[in-house]
């Protein structure tokens, strides 16, 4: 267990966040921080960070997730908004990412549990993400599943994250 304290996220965290980012993802992912800022004023409670112990700017991860229609793509670097009507929602985990020197101490798995909890607390009982960057098998071992998009539509979004991006779902 890592000794870095979680915390829900907040709007000052932002600059630190795209330091982060920027460390662990390849250009063609990356997003603006007005699309980070948007996933915030979504859903703040679902939303977390880690800074070591004393340094509570000093992020070390953070994991970005709210709800959303359970069987659409919000789409990537887009500024969002609630505008769905009706149908039923799902707890959509955007983006996790922890900074290098972070890695391999179980800070992931203390993000997610955090953010679940209060994705069940909002009354979410799904999970929805896209797993880029190879990380399907870490996602397979919290029990998601790959999703195959249905229509055109649909994996013309999912095209956008990437070659090798994976829709995957599970219950909560
Ligand atoms: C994926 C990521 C969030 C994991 O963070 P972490 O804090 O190191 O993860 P944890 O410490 O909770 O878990 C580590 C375990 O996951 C495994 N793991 C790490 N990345 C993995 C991957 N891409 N696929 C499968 N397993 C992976 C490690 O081997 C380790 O396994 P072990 O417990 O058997 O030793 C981190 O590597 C990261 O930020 N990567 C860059 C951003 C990214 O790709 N995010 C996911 C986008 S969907």
């Amino acid at each position: 267990m890592s000794e870095f304290i979680l915390r829900p996220m907040a709007a000052a965290d932002l600059p630190a966040i795209l330091g982060i980012q920027a460390q662990c993802y390849r250009g063609a992912l990356h997003e603006s921080g007005a699309a980070l800022a948007s996933r915030l004023a979504l859903s703040p409670a679902t939303c977390w960070v880690a800074a070591p112990p004393g340094r509570p700017q000093a992020l070390a991860a953070y994991l970005f997730s709210h709800m959303w229609p359970r069987d659409g793509l919000p789409p990537l670097d887009g500024v969002l908004a609630r505008d769905w009507e009706g149908g039923e929602l799902t707890w959509f985990v955007h983006d996790m990412a922890v900074a290098p020197a972070g890695q391999g101490q179980g800070l992931a798995l203390r993000l997610y549990q955090a953010a679940r909890a209060a994705a069940l607390d909002a009354g979410l009982r799904s999970s929805r993400l896209v797993a880029v960057q190879s990380a399907a098998g870490w996602w397979g071992r919290l029990g998601y599943q790959q999703i195959a998009p249905v229509g055109a539509a649909l994996s013309a979004k999912l095209a956008v994250y990437g070659d090798e991006a994976v829709w995957m779902g599970r219950e909560l």
